[in-house]
This record gives C-alpha cells, structure tokens and sequence, in this order.
C-alpha cells in the first residue's frame, strides 16, 4: 500500500460515520500473514505496544484471544518493553502517527532483543525503521482514535495467524455494524443523544465485563478525547473488590454508572452485574445499560465501540466543543520533542 491510500474525511462526524467501512479498507498483507502463519506455535507470548488511539486494536484483541491463545498476549502502554518478552516473542507496535516516541523506544528495545517484529502505521518514522517484511502501511487522513477499525482489522488476524486461527470476514462484520447503526432509534433508551443528553455534565463511569472491559475504557478515552471531559472506565468483576465502596458518593459527585451488557456473559456474571446494580441503586445511583448487540463476540465488541464513539460526539456537539481537535495532546507532544 502506498501512500496514495488516503482516507479524505472532513471532521470527527464523517470519521465516525465511516467506521463500518474502514473494517474493510485495510486488509493483513500477505506478506505477514505468511511471515506470521510461519511463527505459529513458536512464539512465546505476544506484545502490542501502542499508545492512546493506537492501543485500543490491542487492548480489544488481548480480551478477545485470552481465552484461546496457549500463549501470553501483553500490551504496554509505556516507553517499557517488560523484561518477560524475549527473542522469541512477537511484538507489534502500532502507531498511527509513526512518530509516537513511547511507541518508537519500544520497537528499538525490541530490536535489541532480537523479537520477531511487526509494525502497523501511515508512515513517520516508525515505517522507515521497520523493515519491507515488518512493515503494515494502513491509509492516512484519521484521527488515530477513528481509525481504530483499520487496524484492528489487520491486527486481529494477524495475532489469529500467530497464536489461534480465526474465521474473519471484515465485509460481514461491516455490514452488520451497518445494520445494527440502523436499529439505534428503535429503542429510544439505546440512541447515542439520549445517552449523551444523561452523561452531560455527569462523569461517566463505563462498567465492562471480559472483552467489555476494553470497550469501557475505549469509551472513557472517546469522551476525554472528543467531548474533552472526564470520565472513567472499570472493569468486573474486579470493581466489586475496591470501586463498589465509592457508590455512596456516586449521586454527590454526579458519576454515572454505565453497564455495558453482553450476550456472552455466564450465569455467574449475569447474576454478579444484577447484584452490583442493585447495590449501586441502593446508595442513590441511577443505571444506565448499554444492551448488547450483534452475533458473535467480535461484533458485540465493535458495535458496543460504534455506539459510545457517537455518543462522544454527541456530548463534544452538546458541549459545544470540536471533536477533532487535541491540542492539548499536541502542545504535549510538542513539549516533549524539544531538547
Ligand atoms: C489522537 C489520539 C491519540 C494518539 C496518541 C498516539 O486521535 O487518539 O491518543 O493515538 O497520541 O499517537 P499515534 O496514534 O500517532 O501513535
């Protein structure tokens, strides 16, 4: 892929738009794909390192493969490559930008090491360190955080390739996100307005069980990132061991509890969320649900993801602030390259 690839999207609200789309603009090379297929039970774990925008891919693959993958998946979010990941290791760094100086000094460590090395981003300096078979050119023009579907749709079967194989048509999950989107205003509860209208001027709290537990902290980075506001993610069922004991101050503090549901939990965990709900609605907060949606656990994933980023736009519009626009993140980024 060439620079050519470049994704022409005005603003957050057609970025957004496009996320069924994007799932099907970027496809695994074959390249790596063999390269990856080849490295199948000879790896010792997997490590994604990525920060902001370009860690979400990871974070959801991580929570997507535990169950399966008989090796380890890690990410950092850290200048740090942890010491367990050696020579025989995979590690992918995803940078969407390239330039991301976290993300670089991982890769370099990971050089060192000797680790078997893949690379996802536009361009920067990331792709003229990465060798031709390491590197993944995706399309430019996004906010990192909107190209979250590109991505993952090269990350997911590349980690499939090393460490489980999956079945996924990105075409298929596409138009199922399409149509789920469409379903949004059949239930008046459910839509990204009514939703974002209840978190205005509140800290959301987005609550998520397993592979949930990525889309809550996706959410939580959503609405800091478009709606410049706070909020806060957890996950269960380990928020009933610290986190529940902050509920009485829940309604004085204005925090909201989102429950984001899933087809896919056990009976266990369905009778752990009811019972935390119903604690939560004794020390005065009031619930909302986030309830599931789509066929497999990939879909659920994507589309719980589609909704909150168009209720962070939502609250951005309320709120009367740009949604594409970071420059406190780039004044950051500025301050930190200077000598
Ligand atoms: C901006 C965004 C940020 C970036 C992060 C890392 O839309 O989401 O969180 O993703 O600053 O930059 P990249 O993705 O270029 O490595």
């Amino acid at each position: 892929m060439s620079t050519k690839d470049r994704i022409s999207a005005q603003d957050m609200q057609e970025m957004i738009r496009l996320f069924p789309d994007l799932l099907t603009m970027a496809h695994l090379d074959d390249g790596l794909r063999e390269r990856a297929r080849g490295l199948r039970n000879q790896v010792g774990g997997v490590c994604l390192a990525g920060m902001g925008g370009s860690s979400i891919a990871g974070e959801i693959c991580r929570e997507l493969f535990l169950q399966e993958s008989p090796v380890p998946i890690i990410t950092t979010r850290d200048y740090s490559l942890p010491q367990a990941v050696r020579a025989d290791w995979a590690v992918i760094v995803v940078s969407y930008s390239g330039n991301t100086e976290e993300t670089i000094t991982v890769f370099k460590e990971a050089r060192k090491r000797g680790c078997h090395i893949f690379g996802v981003t536009t361009g920067g300096n990331l792709a003229i360190l990465l060798k031709a078979n390491e590197l993944q050119l995706i399309p430019a023009g996004l906010q990192p955080r909107a190209a979250l579907p590109l991505m993952f749709s090269v990350i997911y079967p590349l980690i499939g390739e090393l460490v489980h194989p999956i079945e996924f048509d990105s075409a298929a999950v596409s138009k199922e996100l399409k149509s789920l989107r469409a379903s949004w205003n059949n239930d008046p509860d459910q839509t990204p307005i009514t939703i974002a209208r209840q978190i205005h001027n509140r800290i959301p709290l987005f609550i998520g069980w397993r592979h949930l537990g990525a889309v809550a902290y996706r959410a939580k980075c959503q609405v800091n990132e478009n709606a410049k506001s706070p909020a806060i993610s957890v996950e269960l069922p380990e928020m009933d061991h610290n986190e529940i004991e902050a509920s009485g101050l829940y309604s004085q503090m204005s925090i909201q509890p989102i429950f984001l549901r899933s087809r896919y939990e056990d009976a266990r965990a369905t009778k752990r969320i009811e019972a935390t709900k119903s604690v939560l609605e004794k020390n005065g907060a009031e619930i909302i649900e986030i309830k599931p949606k789509g066929t497999s656990r990939v879909t659920e994933t994507l589309a719980s993801i589609l909704l909150l980023d168009e209720v962070s736009l939502r609250l951005a519009l309320i709120r009367g602030v740009n949604p594409l626009q970071v420059t406190r993140i780039q004044d950051l980024k500025k301050i930190m390259s200077r000598e």
